[in-house]
């Protein structure tokens, strides 16, 4: 491994403005990178975009304006959010910078040299939205769900089908290579399925990275984007940035762009004779309010809206502490201020602000000294070390919300050590003087230990709850790896006092938030009303919907589709085909002698040249994966459904 820790969000795609979801990504790097740097070590974040391809041309197109104009636009768009909410990179790269076309090439040349690139001819159905083939000719990308088209051209292919041995010994030496665990899984099982090669050329359009030697070529973009983790450290150059970063410690993603990462990266970069990188993270996806974040929603939060509206603390601290890492999220307003308002105002805020304003009262101004200690103290300074290792354990496992759990729990043990210790009482009694000063004292340490703990997370408030304590540096300067009792001078005279954490009004973030036309994400398609909000109806509209339960007595796959079943179905008093898009989820033969749900009276359909007549209910998650409606007691096949 380099010496240098190098961390990489994904190069976002500029066909559009960045939104929540952008954010969340590139908050946990910025917060890891903090995290890094406070131990001590040499850190590398990199972010970037994404700026080749058709969905940008088309994009481009569709605005009237250049790809240049618009990847210019909107890659400063990207920058600029970036620096107004603090986020701090150490590197950055966008794919149309000539370096990054230099490595691309460069890498091409070694790949091709090692006899890994041939050229063919590829044809099939095309998700633009996805910039990816689909399997099986399918009119609809199983993944994104966008329309397909058919593409045939000539191409140069990478022989990724010779690398299914390689990568599945390379994933069994590194089990931690994906995590969570279930992802490495997923990938595993991908691989083993079998590899075909892959197109990595396209000669239909020209916004990209020229072939060499072939110059009406042009790289696909994942060919193109994912050497962007390369080109960001200097690949090529003279300088040792490369070589003291190169391979990455971690690269930051969401599960929607994990195969890429975890299947072809790692094939391209052996291909070149580079290592792969040392982990890969997946997280999970953030639904708003519920509902998959969309255009058509019209409930994409952009980025700059969230700046605007949303202490960058309280969004930094939802992020981390409402989810695992790897686990999916809801964005909703009424979590979002529960967070901020009872953890950030109430418990750290009132906290902070108590111990401040107690030392200012009773000790003017100044940080009192101990005079002996209490079994009580000996608990919270016990407890407070205990704290810190729990704390930088859990961070090093990247278990970031268990990490914030071990700092809430010692911010209402030193609640409770106030309570039961009754300065305010002590305070009234010129004899307790010293007692007064232990307690108030031990309490703004372990204050000062909790913004030094908190500061990657929450950088505003510990950095202002530090100067108010009375220190000089900020707490993001204090080596974690070395943190300890006993780090406040008594006699220090404390700052001026201020509120950390201001309350957040429910009605005012919640309007703030909502969609705004002058965002230019939404000044495109404005979304009926009917789509954002489904309508009411009635309960007659609703007894015209018919559904009864079923019992599958045959399902088999349909030629040429990944996705669709046909299935015969005994729905009570007769039986039923019907043709089921949920193949990707369901294996044929694990479904013989199941109860589900059938719509009975829908017009007929053909799909695939197959009558279906009637429709089986399933649910779908916001990563396209279904689960069949099924039966919580035993049922009679036939019954109806109310
Ligand atoms: O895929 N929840 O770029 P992209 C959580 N250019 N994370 C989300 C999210 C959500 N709802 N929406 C987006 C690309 N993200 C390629 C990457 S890398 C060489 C090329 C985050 O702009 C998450 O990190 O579509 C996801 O993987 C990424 O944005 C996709 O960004
Ligand atoms: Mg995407």
């Amino acid at each position: 491994m380099g010496k240098v820790r190098y961390l990489t969000s994904p190069l976002y795609y500029v066909n559009d403005v960045p939104h929540v979801g952008h954010v969340y990504t590139t908050v946990i790097g910025d917060v890891l990178a903090r995290y890094w740097k406070m131990l001590g070590h040499d850190v590398c974040y990199l972010t970037g975009t994404d700026e080749h391809g058709l969905k940008i041309e088309r994009a481009a197109e569709a605005r009237g304006i250049t790809p240049e104009n618009m990847t210019d636009l909107n890659s400063k768009a990207f920058s600029e959010i970036w620096e107004g909410m603090s986020l701090h990179f150490d590197a950055t790269i966008r794919t149309t910078d000539p370096q990054h076309t230099r490595t691309v090439q460069e890498v091409f040349r070694r790949i091709k040299e090692n006899g890994l690139i041939y050229l063919g001819e590829d044809s099939g159905q095309y998700s633009v939205r996805d910039e990816a083939y689909v399997a099986n000719d399918a009119k609809v990308c199983p993944e994104c769900g966008g329309e397909t088209e058919f593409i045939k051209e000539e191409s140069y292919f990478f022989k990724l089908s010779a690398f299914q041995d390689k990568l599945l010994a390379f994933y069994r030496e590194h089990p931690d290579f994906i995590i969570p665990k279930t992802r490495m899984n997923e990938v595993v099982s991908f691989v083993m399925a079998g590899l075909k090669d892959i197109s990595i050329s396209r000669t239909s359009f020209s916004w990209g990275i020229p072939v060499p030697g072939d110059e009406k070529h042009i790289f696909y973009v994942w060919f193109d984007a994912l050497f962007g983790y390369l080109s960001g450290i200097d690949f090529g150059s003279e300088n040792e940035k490369f070589n003291e970063s190169w391979p990455a410690t971690l690269q930051l993603m969401g599960k929607d762009i994990l195969r890429f990462h975890g299947v072809f990266w790692p094939a391209f970069l052996m291909a070149a004779d580079l290592e792969p990188p040392n982990q890969l993270l997946a997280h999970g996806w953030w639904t708003i309010e519920g509902r998959k974040m969309s255009k058509s929603l019209g409930n994409v939060i952009t980025a700059e809206r969230l700046q605007n509206t949303v202490p960058s603390d309280a969004f930094r601290y939802f992020f981390i502490r409402e989810i695992s890492l790897g686990a999916d999220g809801n964005f909703s307003v009424e979590a979002l201020i529960n967070r901020t308002n009872n953890h950030l105002a109430n418990d750290l805020g009132n906290l902070s602000s108590r111990i401040l304003k107690m030392i200012e009262n009773y000790f003017q101004g100044e940080i009192p000294a101990t005079a002996g200690l209490e079994r009580a103290d000996k608990e919270l300074m016990n407890f407070s070390k205990e704290t810190i290792s729990l704390f930088l354990e859990n961070f090093d496992k990247l278990q970031l919300n268990r990490a914030l759990e071990n700092a809430w729990e010692l911010i209402s043990l030193t609640n409770r050590y106030i309570v039961a210790n009754e300065p305010w009482k002590l305070s009234k009694d010129p004899l307790a003087r010293g007692r007064l000063g232990t307690v108030l004292y031990n309490s703004a340490e372990t204050l000062r230990i909790l913004c030094v703990l908190l500061s990657p997370i929450l950088c505003d408030g510990t950095r202002s709850i530090f100067r108010q304590l009375g220190e000089k540096d900020s707490p993001a300067k204090v080596p974690m790896d070395t943190l300890g009792w006993g780090g406040l001078r008594p006699g220090t005279t404390l700052g001026n006092l201020e509120t950390v954490y201001p309350r957040l009004e429910y009605k005012k973030i919640s309007k703030a938030l909502k969609r705004n036309t002058s965002d230019p994400i939404h000044s495109k398609t404005e979304p009926s009303p009917e789509k954002t909000l489904p309508t009411r109806i009635g309960i007659a509209d609703f007894s015209r919907v018919e559904m009864r339960v079923g019992k599958i007595l045959e399902a088999a796959r349909i030629k040429k589709s990944d996705k669709l079943l046909k299935i015969q179905v005994d729905i009570g008093k007769e039986k039923r085909q019907v043709v089921a898009g949920i193949g990707k989820t369901y294996n044929p033969e694990d479904l013989i002698g199941r109860l589900v749900a059938v719509v009975v009276n829908l017009e007929p359909a053909t799909l695939m040249g197959v009558e279906s007549n009637g429709m089986i209910v399933a649910a779908e998650d916001v990563t396209e994966k279904l689960s069949l409606a099924t039966f919580a007691e035993p049922v009679e096949v036939g019954a109806r459904l109310r």
